[in-house]
């Protein structure tokens, strides 16, 4: 029988993605298992939730290392960044997702966490059409810009903030009841939809990334 892959989980909050991910690997949609969960959030109620369920979890706490009095801000996130990596260093994983994870990765932590850009292994889960409105708020800049479509999409994760190659995007229309609120809900089922569909295709070796005529990685799917 082939061995199953392994993949981590980070998350800041609610960790609805990463439930929706530990759902899949654990009725065999994806055929790898989840090999821990770690946050930049001691209070993150996904965290308590993962570690009710016996997973490996830790936290590297990014508020209390960036609040250190001296340092400049980028040696604070320096030393938060260096704490994340040793933490993963001495995990055993094939692929890093990303899931509601709200810090950005500094070039260095993916170069070293993801050293090939052909074959990325550091994924995320974006909630806009990328590339419209990257950054922290997606479904709020939609719904702010008065977009009539909005989405979600999972791509590798390169230097750049969302920008790295896509793996895949859903979209939906806004309806004219429609509210900050509503739209966030519409988005997160479709992120719980394609989230494990991506990190599947990923483990069936369905995945590979290209340079295309542009001169821009892509992402090729295997049928
Ligand atoms: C999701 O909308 C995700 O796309 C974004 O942050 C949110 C996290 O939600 N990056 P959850 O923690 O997975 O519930």
């Amino acid at each position: 029988m082939a061995k199953r892959g392994k993949f981590g989980i980070l998350i800041s909050g609610t960790g609805s993605n990463m439930k929706a991910l530990v759902q899949a690997a654990e009725q065999k949609q994806i055929p790898a298992d989840v090999s821990f969960v770690g946050s930049d959030n001691p209070r993150a109620p996904g965290l308590e939730w993962a570690r009710e369920r016996g997973f490996d979890t830790f936290v590297v706490d990014y508020e209390h290392i960036m609040s250190f009095g001296r340092a400049s801000r980028s040696e604070r996130r320096d030393v938060a960044e260096s704490d994340l990596r040793y933490e993963l260093w001495h995990r055993e994983y094939d692929l890093l997702c990303l899931a509601g994870f709200m810090r950005l990765l500094s070039p260095k932590s993916v170069d070293e966490l993801s050293p090939d850009p052909d074959q990325p292994r550091i994924m995320n889960i974006h909630p806009s059409l990328l590339p419209a409105f990257p950054g922290t708020d997606g479904y709020g800049d939609t719904w702010r810009y008065g977009c009539k479509v909005g989405g979600c999409t999972v791509h590798f994760v390169d230097h750049g903030e969302d920008t790295g190659p896509i793996i895949d995007q859903l979209a939906y229309h806004f309806a004219p009841a429609d509210t900050p609120d509503s739209i966030r809900a519409k988005g997160l089922e479709l992120e719980h939809w394609l989230y494990p569909r991506c990190v599947e295709r990923f483990f069936r070796g369905r995945l590979s990334v290209r340079l295309n005529s542009a001169g821009r990685r892509v992402v090729l799917v295997k049928p």
